[in-house]
């Protein structure tokens, strides 16, 4: 369903009331993602990204504007984890199965699919309090894939974790993209991250976040990120900032 079909965010608005007052966060933030693609989104903080992402998600409806071609079928991933703190990993990662028309042997295999994948086996019964912030984001990702979303969205998923753990995350998530195919929205704060991991890096300004520019990363794969060319697309985006 749809996932053959690029989803097309056309002329998107947002703002919110404040005392009154129309407080604009987003206006008129136009980009396409297309089927596999991984696209980031980077900004300053406060410019929109998470609102964005939201909508995205429909977890919000925008203020103008439409999403085309969006599947239902999508995970989120959260920076703060977001995890039930009552339940176990493997409950966490079960959690969106429960509401699938599964029975409890298929909701078994997927969740051991995505403990494997995800790393996390030996930690099934533990809960969140029990895990390091890396492994608890382990199983905000292994929750998010366990639906088999068509598409993947990501904010800052990363930016709560230190910089080794956030590094090998990084490879993992970029392993599940490339083994999945599924197009993924990642926002982020770090250009290094998006130039590491994007096609398409759309780089927004604040105050409404707008999109400044839309950047295609054509850096061949694997990406090996201390290269002239590398930095230097990492200086362009950082000069747009
Ligand atoms: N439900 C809401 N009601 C009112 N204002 C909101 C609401 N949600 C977000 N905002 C405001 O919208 C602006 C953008 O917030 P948002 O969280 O989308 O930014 P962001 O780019 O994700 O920031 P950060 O990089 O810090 O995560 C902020 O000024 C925020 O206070
Ligand atoms: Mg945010």
């Amino acid at each position: 369903m749809n996932s053959k079909k690029p989803i097309q965010l056309l002329r998107i608005s947002k703002w919110f009331d404040e005392k009154g007052e129309k407080l604009r966060v987003l206006e008129d933030v136009s980009f396409t993602v297309h089927p596999g693609e991984f696209v980031c989104i980077v900004g300053s903080s406060g410019g929109g990204k998470s609102t964005l992402l939201r909508i995205l998600a429909g977890i919000i409806e925008p203020s103008e504007g439409r999403i085309i071609n969006m599947p239902t079928e999508l995970g989120f991933v959260f920076q703060n984890f977001a995890l039930f703190p009552w339940l176990t990993v493997h409950e966490n990662i079960a959690f969106g199965l429960t509401m699938a028309d599964l029975d409890k042997k298929q909701i078994e295999t997927r969740v051991r699919e995505e403990v494997k994948r995800i790393g996390l086996q030996g930690f099934e019964r533990s809960h969140p309090k029990e895990l390091s912030g890396g492994m608890k984001q382990r199983v905000g990702i292994a929750r998010a894939l366990a639906i088999q979303p068509q598409v993947l969205l990501l904010d800052e998923p990363l930016s709560a974790l230190d910089e080794i753990t956030a590094k090998n995350l990084r490879t993992d998530i970029l392993f599940i993209w490339q083994q999945t195919h599924k197009s993924i929205v990642m926002v982020t704060h770090l250009v290094e991250e998006a130039v590491q991991l994007a096609d398409t890096i759309v780089v927004m300004s604040s105050r409404p976040g707008r999109v400044h520019k839309i950047i295609k990363n054509t850096l061949p794969r694997p990406r090996n990120t201390r290269t002239k060319e590398f930095f230097k697309l990492v200086d362009e985006i950082e000069e747009q900032l």
